[in-house]
């Protein structure tokens, strides 16, 4: 079996120094095989605020969710020549594949439950399990932290249902009823990806 990567690239990176963006997805582009989930950043929180504000309901605001992570998408894209943009049905990976899931094209919004627990984390862990009957998959959450922490101290691992925090509710749940493992790892340290990628490991926390 082919192994690919399924990356969670956060807003949370672009947050914390916009410049990185386009070094992780330099750093994801080591992998022949990788597709990047992206995150929600600035325009889910603008879309949560407009559903506060209006009181949109939960059909509505879902799909504002989904569509914030396509616009992520855009900006993703945009840093960086070598990704595809990609539907769900057009993941392919038999002689390689590297590609930006587009989550409002896929029409996600159809598949996952109507709720704001349900973000990008649940969407990567939802992608991961789909694919996992073709390819051996190995999940990546790209944020702004060395991990999870627990009291204040960094984990190495860590169940899904002891964890607060970082990912939200929901795909923890996921994590579990799938049996997927999310690695956590600092997207904003330069290189931390690239060994992820290249040699199988980096300093992070593996949730299970
Ligand atoms: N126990 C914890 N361990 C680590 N980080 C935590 C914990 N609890 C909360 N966090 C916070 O989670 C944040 C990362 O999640 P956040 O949702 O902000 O970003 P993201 O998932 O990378 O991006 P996006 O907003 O696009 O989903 C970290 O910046 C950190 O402050
Ligand atoms: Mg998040």
């Amino acid at each position: 079996m082919k192994e690919i990567v399924v990356a969670k690239v956060g807003g949370s990176v672009a947050r914390r120094n916009v410049e990185r963006i386009k070094g992780v997805m330099d750093e994801l582009s080591l992998a022949s095989r990788v597709v990047v989930i992206p995150g929600g950043w600035v325009f889910a929180d603008f879309s949560r605020l407009i559903d506060l504000r209006l009181k949109l309901g939960n059909k509505t605001a879902h799909r504002l969710g989904i569509m914030s992570m396509e616009m992520y998408a855009e900006v993703l894209l945009g840093t960086s020549q070598e990704f595809e943009r990609a539907k769900t049905n057009e993941l392919r990976f038999e002689s390689g594949g590297k590609y930006v899931l587009m989550p409002y094209s896929s029409k996600l919004y159809e598949l996952l439950p109507e709720s704001w627990e349900v973000t990008s984390d649940s969407v990567t862990v939802w992608i991961a399990n789909e694919l996992r009957s073709r390819y051996r998959v190995r999940v990546i959450k790209i944020t702004d932290v060395d991990g999870i922490y627990v009291n204040g101290k960094l984990v190495e691992k860590i169940r899904a249902e002891k964890v607060k925090g970082c990912l939200d509710s929901y795909s923890l749940k996921l994590i579990r009823k799938y049996g997927i493992s999310v690695f956590v790892c600092n997207g904003v340290v330069e290189g931390r990806v690239k060994s992820y990628i290249v040699e199988g490991q980096t300093l992070g926390t593996l949730v299970y």
